[in-house]
């Protein structure tokens, strides 16, 4: 008999009264979770394909990030920054060495913190090179996604995150993902400071920087002395089957950010900077109260050294294959997909006409049959389960995704 909590609806109807509406959640409340299961308050298990949003990659109750934690919390939770503690200084050091090209690192929060403050550290190495304002761009590709705050959130080449929110902060300017001619021309009025992207974009739709588009971007940036910085916020921490998404691309970048995955849902953020830019920002030009906090740095740690190990990432290449096909099969079974899409263990199956714009829909569907699952924009379904899934919780997940969808085309008003 499962165990049953008895109001979860009066929970969700707290969220619906005091909560700034500005999400709308399934309505379930999770309660707990193992590995890559959750359970709801009403005793339900689901499979986790969404972990978080691509931040539980360890799955849910690791053992080694619970001992790290409960260890650090019987020590010291908190010292802010004006006093060392002994975790972040260690998880810094990780950093750098598994990064291969950062010489320093700040750590915040969260995704948002980390690109601010990467963006804060281009225009302060673009004003320390005695460019005058204007000449501080920074270009960002459409479908991008790099946070909420005023200056992020214009980074993101999304109208929809924007509007309603002017006066935005300037120079920012957006071209076409893997467009390396508009970048090319772009780079022709000699105004910028740094180019800014995803690997993979993962809100725009789980799109890949086409091969060798990363390289191109490089050469563009050497040749007019303008940086290059990878917000590996989503697609970092082991989910495309490296550590870092950009070591498959033979390139060196000059900042990278992560967030997400580096706690695996303790929040923490952190700013990787190369060479170039290790040392232009001194005493008092950033900061924040609670990065590098020593409970979030001590299981970030473990994370870190658990996610870069061999096993975790064959299991992602394992498993992405295996995710791969049985998405493959599932569309081509049921008419849905038109391209399935991403790389490792973050995987977007693009719907087809005229099922474009039901994602939201079929999510509904995935809940009702035990499966979490996120979207990527309307048209897109996007797959982000825990690194560690294994055999059976990824085949009982693709049988549970498979049920929720033939039930969606059952219903479907639309015909194939
Ligand atoms: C690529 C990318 N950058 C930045 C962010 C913002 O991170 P956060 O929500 O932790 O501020 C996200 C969040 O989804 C993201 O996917």
């Amino acid at each position: 008999m499962p165990w049953r909590h008895p109001s979860s609806s009066s929970l969700i109807d707290l969220g619906k009264r005091y909560w700034l509406p500005v999400y709308k959640p399934r309505e379930l409340v999770l309660d707990h979770g193992l590995g890559s299961r959750v359970w709801d308050t009403e005793g339900r298990d689901y499979i986790d394909f969404g972990a978080g949003i691509a931040v539980n990659a360890l799955g849910h109750q690791d053992p080694d990030l619970l001992e790290a934690l409960t260890a650090q919390a019987h020590k010291l939770w908190h010292s802010s920054n004006v006093f060392y503690t002994e975790p972040p200084l260690r998880l810094a050091e990780e950093l750098i060495q598994a990064s291969g090209f950062a010489e320093r690192v700040f750590l915040c929060n969260s995704g948002a913190e980390a690109n601010e403050a990467a963006i804060k550290l281009v225009r302060k190495w673009a004003a320390g090179q005695g460019r005058p304002p204007e000449r501080r761009v920074i270009v960002t590709f459409r479908g991008s996604f790099h946070g909420r705050t005023l200056a992020t959130v214009t980074a993101t080449a999304q109208p929809k995150y924007q509007q309603g929110y002017e006066p935005l902060p300037e120079g920012f300017r957006y071209l076409d993902f893997n467009d390396a001619e508009a970048l090319e021309q772009a780079f022709g009025a000699g105004d910028i400071a740094a180019v800014m992207l995803e690997p993979i974009q993962g809100e725009g739709g789980v799109v890949p920087a086409a091969p060798g588009f990363l390289e191109r971007v490089r050469a563009l940036c050497d040749a007019h002395d303008a940086l290059l910085v990878l917000d590996e916020i989503q697609c970092g921490m082991g989910r495309t089957g490296t550590l870092f998404a950009f070591a498959q691309e033979h390139i060196r970048p000059d900042i990278v950010t992560l967030a997400k995955a580096l706690g695996c849902g303790f929040p923490i953020g952190a700013m990787l900077a190369g060479p170039k830019v290790a040392g232009v920002m001194q005493y008092g030009d950033h900061g924040t109260t609670f990065g590098g906090n020593p409970l979030a740095a001590a299981v970030a740690r473990v994370a870190l050294r658990k996610l870069g190990s061999t096993e975790v990432l064959m299991n992602v290449e394992r498993q992405g294959n295996d995710l791969r096909e049985g998405l493959a099969r599932i569309g081509r079974e049921l008419g849905l997909f038109e391209a399935i899409r991403g790389r490792g263990l973050m995987l977007g199956a693009v719907l087809r006409e005229p099922h474009k714009g039901r994602a939201g829909e079929m999510l509904d569907y995935a809940a009702a049959h035990g499966l979490l699952l996120l979207q990527a924009g309307p048209d897109v379904l996007r797959f982000v389960p825990p690194l560690v899934i294994d055999d059976q919780e990824l085949a009982e997940g693709l049988r549970r995704l498979h049920a929720a969808l033939a039930d969606y085309a059952g219903a479907s008003t639309c015909q194939p």
